[in-house]
C-alpha cells in the first residue's frame, strides 16, 4: 500500500524550491567579477539546508493570507544571514568544522579569507534584498521595520551576540538560565525574525496576533537549538550533513551536556506544547506553523 502524501512534506518541498529560485536570482552568477567570491557565496547558499527560516516566513505570511511573492525577499534575507552565520560558525577560530550540508565547509573549499568575505557579502546581500525588492508590497514604514528587525536579530543583541556567548562559554559549566540565554540569542533570534518578517508583511496583523506569533517564535527558536544539540549526540553524520559529536569533542555547553538527554527531550516537548497553545486561536491557515513546530522537535537532521 502506498503511503498517504504528507501535507507538510509537500508544503515544505514547494517552499524550499520557491526560496531556492529566489536565492538563485539574488546571488550574482559565478562568473560575475570577482568570480572567486561569487562562486564561494553560491557554494555556501545554494543546494543545501532545510530552509526552515524561509519556511517560517512563508508560514507566518500564509497564516495572514499574504501572497508568497511579497514574502520572497524576507525568506531570502533571513536565509542569507543564516548561511553567513554558518560559514563563520565553521571557521577554525570558531567551531572549526570540516563538513556542512553534506560537503566541505566554505573555508575548506575556498580558504579562510574568502570564507570571511562570503559571510560579510551574504550579510550585505540580505539587507539589499529586503531594502530593494519591488515585489515586497508593503509601506516604506513596514519595510523599515523589517530591516530593523533583521538587523537586531543578526547583531550583537541577537545571533552575533549569541555566538559571542557561545565562545565565552566553551569549556565552562553554564547553568540552565545561561544556557537558554545563549540558545535564545545564537539561534532563537534569527528564527524569531523569520516569523516576525512574515507577520510584518501583512497589513492585517494587529498587536494581539503579533504577540501570539512572537510567543510561538520564541518557543520554536529555543526548541530548534535544543534539537540541534540532541542531534549532535543522537544523529548520524550522513543524515545530518555535519559531523556528529562535534559539540562533545569541543566541550561545548549544550542542552544534553548540561541537563542530560532525556530532560533535553522533555524540554523540547514542553516548548512544542507551548507553540500549540500560542496558536490555539488561529484557524487552519496557521497549520504550516504547527507543522514546522512539530518537525522542529522531531527532525533527524
Ligand atoms: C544549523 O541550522 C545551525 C543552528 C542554528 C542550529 P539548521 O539546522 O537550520 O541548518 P541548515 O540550514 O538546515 O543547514
Ligand atoms: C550555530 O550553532 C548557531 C549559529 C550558526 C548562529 P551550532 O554551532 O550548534 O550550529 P552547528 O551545529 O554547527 O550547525
Ligand atoms: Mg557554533
Ligand atoms: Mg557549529
Ligand atoms: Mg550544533
Amino acid at each position: 500500500m502506498k503511503n498517504k502524501p504528507n501535507p507538510f512534506q509537500e508544503w515544505l518541498r514547494f517552499h524550499q524550491a520557491r526560496v531556492e529560485r529566489a536565492l538563485e536570482r539574488w546571488l550574482p552568477t559565478a562568473d560575475t567579477h570577482p568570480a572567486h567570491l561569487h562562486e564561494a557565496m553560491r557554494y555556501a547558499v545554494l543546494g543545501g539546508g532545510k530552509r526552515i527560516r524561509p519556511a517560517l516566513v512563508y508560514a507566518a505570511g500564509a497564516a495572514l493570507d499574504t501572497p508568497a511573492s511579497t514574502l520572497d525577499a524576507s525568506a531570502c534575507a533571513v536565509e542569507l544571514i543564516h548561511a553567513y552565520s554558518l560559514v563563520h560558525d565553521d571557521l577554525p577560530a570558531m567551531d572549526d568544522d570540516d563538513l556542512r550540508r553534506g560537503k566541505p565547509t566554505c573555508h575548506r573549499a575556498y580558504g579562510e579569507a574568502t570564507a570571511l568575505l562570503v559571510g560579510d557579502a551574504l550579510q550585505s546581500l540580505a539587507f539589499h534584498a529586503l531594502a530593494h525588492d519591488p515585489a515586497l508590497r508593503v509601506s516604506a514604514e513596514a519595510r523599515l521595520r523589517m530591516v530593523e528587525t533583521l538587523a537586531t536579530a543578526s547583531g550583537s543583541r541577537g545571533m552575533a551576540g549569541g555566538q559571542a556567548i557561545d565562545l565565552a562559554a566553551k569549556g565552562r559549566t553554564l547553568n540552565l538560565a545561561e544556557l537558554e540565554d545563549m540558545h535564545i540569542h545564537k539561534t532563537g533570534a534569527l528564527i524569531r525574525a523569520g516569523v516576525l518578517l512574515g507577520a510584518y508583511s501583512s497589513p492585517a496583523v494587529d498587536e494581539a496576533l503579533l504577540a501570539k506569533l512572537d510567543h510561538y517564535a520564541k518557543c520554536i527558536g529555543l526548541a530548534f537549538q535544543i534539537r540541534d544539540d540532541i542531534l549532535d549526540v543522537e544523529g548520524e553524520t550522513g543524515t545530518l550533513g555535519k559531523t556528529r559529536g562535534a559539540d562533545a569533542a569541543r566541550a561545548k555547553p549544550t542542552y544534553p551536556a548540561i541537563l542530560g538527554l532525556e530532560p533535553a527531550k522533555a524540554r523540547a516537548r514542553e516548548l512544542f506544547a507551548e507553540t500549540m497553545d500560542a496558536l490555539a486561536s488561529l484557524d487552519e491557515r496557521a497549520d504550516p506553523l504547527r507543522w514546522i513546530a512539530s518537525y522542529t522537535v522531531e527532525r533527524n537532521h
